[in-house]
């Protein structure tokens, strides 16, 4: 959809709590002490990832590996019955972490199998094992927990996470909303893969990433299992369920395509998803191999959502798309969902980049120059509301999906094109999703790509784009 339409969220403050974190005091205590100490404690995960605009988002401590996430969801009470359970590993010494969860009661928490303390402390579910966990120590985290699901309300006024709908969920986690269905270690800097076994009424369909493994009707249940093998950061999961018209098919790439569309979208979305294999088959062209080995739609009927999300594998969107938006939530699994970011400062590495794809989309089938583009959007006075901050430094999450991050992040790249010629512009962009795939990115790494491979010195043009604040003059 149109970064205008992306903004049509509502403001609302969301107020984060900050523990106060006095991890290494029992480590310091320790070494004054002297080493000898044979129940040394160990020291406390942190509460978040180090993220400035997400404070509490992530945790510190450990990374998880797998998540294996065994739901079951009534669609007539919206009643939530979970059981998750993780596959970790301690990247320190470990006496307590925490887990992203919010809402929802927890029944049980074991870590290797054996009963562990917790409590609730706002999103953190903080753990303590009965042994404190050495450093490098693979462990697995079994968490129980059922309730009513709700979403979270984001700095920028829009919603997240498990949406009910009329016939089921819209569930979307941008940018923080995985802990509403399930406890996670949740920022993009962890990547896992994932199992979900979903239960929902028989003639529901729950839809997740990645490949449906089996799917089973008894006493008027259906259990669909879907699999994610490739690592996917939290936000990108999904398990949105509804009333849903399903296609598949396989591209001549062998990739497979698994379509779930509201029957209300029907028509609307069938011109437009006929249209993936082509769409994904030029972006392959563009940025390299496609990064996974499935692929679809999830076309829900959500009307008070507002947007679209890059799920991984299989993008979730609230009504029938328009080709620019498919285009754009196809690109994203290259740029964002392949390519992953440390922060969400770096946004635009997402969205600019999933704009800029639209552009070329355009450019390369009959429509405007992603030039002209570049050119209309130039033309907008310097109160406009696209220079209010620049895209490399939105200053905090109410800023991180407005017209500054979508369109000047894509004037941004154009610019590069311009500065290096196209052979090298398409060269930088295979290279960073072939450079970075199934793993992360950050702003600093890109410019130095494209300096390496072009062989120009970029800084002056990437801190006009990126850093200056108000319109770029770019006589
Ligand atoms: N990343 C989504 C896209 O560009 C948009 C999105 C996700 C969003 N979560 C949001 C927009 C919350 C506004 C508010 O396709
Ligand atoms: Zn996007």
């Amino acid at each position: 959809m149109t970064p205008s339409r992306r903004q049509t969220a509502r403001r609302r403050t969301t107020v984060l709590r900050r523990r106060a974190v006095l991890a290494t005091v029992p480590v310091a205590v320790a070494a004054l002490l002297g080493a000898a100490a044979p129940t040394a404690p160990g020291t406390a995960g942190a509460p978040g990832a180090g993220d400035p605009y997400f404070p509490l988002s992530g945790n510190g401590g450990y990374h998880v590996g797998h998540y294996d996430l065994t739901l079951r969801y009534d669609t007539a009470t919206r009643h939530l019955d979970g059981r998750a359970v993780l596959t970790a590993r301690a990247t320190q010494r470990l006496s307590r972490f925490d887990l992203d969860l919010t809402g929802l009661k927890v029944t049980a928490v074991t870590v290797d199998r054996t009963p562990a303390a917790f409590r609730r402390d706002g999103q953190e579910l903080v753990v303590t094992p009965r042994r404190t966990l050495p450093a490098g120590h693979a462990f697995e985290i079994a968490v129980g927990y059922q309730g009513t699901p709700q979403p979270v309300t984001d700095p920028d006024g829009s919603r997240d996470g498990w949406i009910p709908t009329d016939d089921g969920a819209f569930v979307a986690g941008e940018p923080q909303g995985a802990m509403t269905w399930f406890p996670a270690n949740a920022h993009p800097r962890d990547k896992s893969s994932y199992d979900f076994t979903l239960t929902v009424p028989q003639g529901r369909t729950a839809v997740a990433n990645g490949e449906l493994l089996s799917q089973r009707t008894a006493h008027g249940r259906t259990t669909f299992h879907w699999r994610e093998p490739r690592p996917m950061a939290a936000y990108l999961a999904t398990a949105t369920i509804g009333t849903f018209q399903v296609q598949r098919s396989t591209t001549p790439d062998g990739i497979r395509i698994y379509n779930a569309v509201d029957p209300r979208e029907a028509s609307s979305a069938a011109p437009v998803l006929k249209k993936l294999p082509s769409v994904l088959a030029w972006e392959s062209k563009l940025f390299g191999p496609y990064p996974y080995r499935s692929a679809g739609a999830i076309v829900d009927h959500a009307p008070d959502v507002g947007y679209a999300l890059e799920t991984q594998t299989r993008p979730v969107y609230d009504a029938a798309p328009d080709l620019a938006t498919l285009v754009h939530e196809s690109a994203h699994q290259w740029f964002g969902d392949s390519v992953s970011l440390t922060a969400w400062k770096d946004i635009w590495l997402n969205e600019g980049f999933a704009t800029y794809a639209e552009w070329l989309y355009a450019e390369q089938h009959g429509g405007d120059s992603a030039q002209k583009t570049f050119d209309a959007l130039y033309a907008s006075p310097a109160g406009d509301a696209l220079w209010a901050y620049p895209p490399g430094d939105p200053g905090s999450g109410k800023n991180l999906f407005g017209t500054p991050v979508y369109a000047r992040g894509a004037m941004a790249l154009h610019e590069l094109r311009g500065a290096v010629g196209d052979g090298p512009f398409f060269r930088i962009l295979r290279a960073w999703a072939a450079e970075h795939r199934d793993g992360h990115g950050t702003t600093a790494q890109f410019t130095r790509l494209a300096q390496r491979v072009s062989g120009k010195r970029l800084d002056g043009l990437f801190h006009t784009w990126l850093y200056t604040k108000g319109k770029p003059n770019t006589a």
